[in-house]
């Protein structure tokens, strides 16, 4: 068997113009232009690119988009005050600061800080908590991106089986809990647990978020699953570059998965399209509107 490669580019595009359709509806019918801010603490390469594209994409949905960059040494009391002044501003809808912060701020006091309305990570406990007691919440950005592209698969995830490996506060367990809410049975499973590969085999859907290079083996898969690579690892290569590649060891993985995402192109674009959906949910309920149409 080869697997179907599940397009994310091209259903995070979907979603994108989506969303663009949305905000051009609520600012011409209520004069709502929904905006967002990101915080970027530091100079960490990698950060900068995502808060760049998350910059971009915001402005290409028709978005008010904020970009606050800090330094690396900044004061913890002087980012709470900047989270105190967007929670207040009227014009930003959505705030997210970038992970992983600085080791000198403590990352939870952060997040708290988060107006929970504006909370478009959906990591401030007011949101985790409601989303595991199965009440509507703003949930994390790749969790949601992820259950889109499985649904790209399969009409309905009713009783399948499906493995996390990964417990993350912002992937594996918010993922654990959208599972739940589509009525899959879900096996949670990470770094420390035992016999993975005997777990995986009964899988019908495999979420492959643990951040180790290639580590889900052709070997490990049911023939015909459907496989989600979360993972994005940074390799050395021969010469001197690196090459992003996955949790999932693609190429072994493809010739026994029904579909499989491919690393990049998969779910990391996904993440910027579910944000914009976030930032636009959150304009809404926060203007008192009915939740929008995506
Ligand atoms: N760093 C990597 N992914 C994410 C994300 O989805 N949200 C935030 N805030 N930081 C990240």
């Amino acid at each position: 068997m080869t697997a179907r490669i599940i397009d994310g580019k091209a259903i995070a595009a979907d979603l994108r113009a989506r969303v663009a359709g949305e905000v051009a509806r609520v600012k011409r019918d209520h004069g709502l232009t929904p905006g967002l801010a990101v915080v970027l603490v530091g100079n960490d390469p990698a950060s900068e690119v995502y808060v760049r594209s998350k910059h971009k994409q915001a402005q290409a949905a028709g978005m008010g988009s904020f970009e606050h960059k800090l330094p690396a040494d900044v004061a913890q009391d002087d980012l709470l005050a900047l989270i105190a002044e967007l929670n207040r501003d009227p014009a930003v809808h959505g705030i997210l600061v970038q992970l992983p912060l600085p080791k000198t701020l403590h990352t939870e006091t952060i997040i708290n800080a988060i107006d929970p309305a504006k909370d478009v990570d959906g990591l401030h406990p007011n949101n985790a908590g409601r989303l595991a007691g199965g009440f509507a919440a703003l949930a994390p950005c790749t969790p949601l991106g992820c259950i889109i592209l499985s649904k790209s698969v399969h009409a309905s995830l009713e009783g399948l089986n499906a493995i996390v490996i990964g417990r993350s506060n912002l992937v594996g367990r918010p993922l654990l809990q959208l599972l739940l809410n589509e009525n899959a049975t879900v096996t949670i499973a990470h770094s420390r647990s035992r016999e993975l590969a005997k777990l995986c085999a009964q899988a019908d859907l495999i979420y492959a978020a643990v951040g180790r290079p290639e580590m889900v083996r052709g070997d490990w898969i049911k023939p015909g699953a459907t496989v989600i690579d979360v993972g994005i690892n940074r390799l050395p290569t021969a010469d001197g570059k690196t090459r992003l590649v996955g949790d999932v060891a693609f190429t072994e993985a493809a010739k026994v998965a029904g579909a499989i995402t491919p690393v990049p192109g998969g779910v990391g674009q996904m993440t910027v399209a579910c944000l914009l959906v976030n930032t636009l949910r959150a304009a809404c309920a926060i203007a008192g509107l009915v939740k929008p149409a995506v």
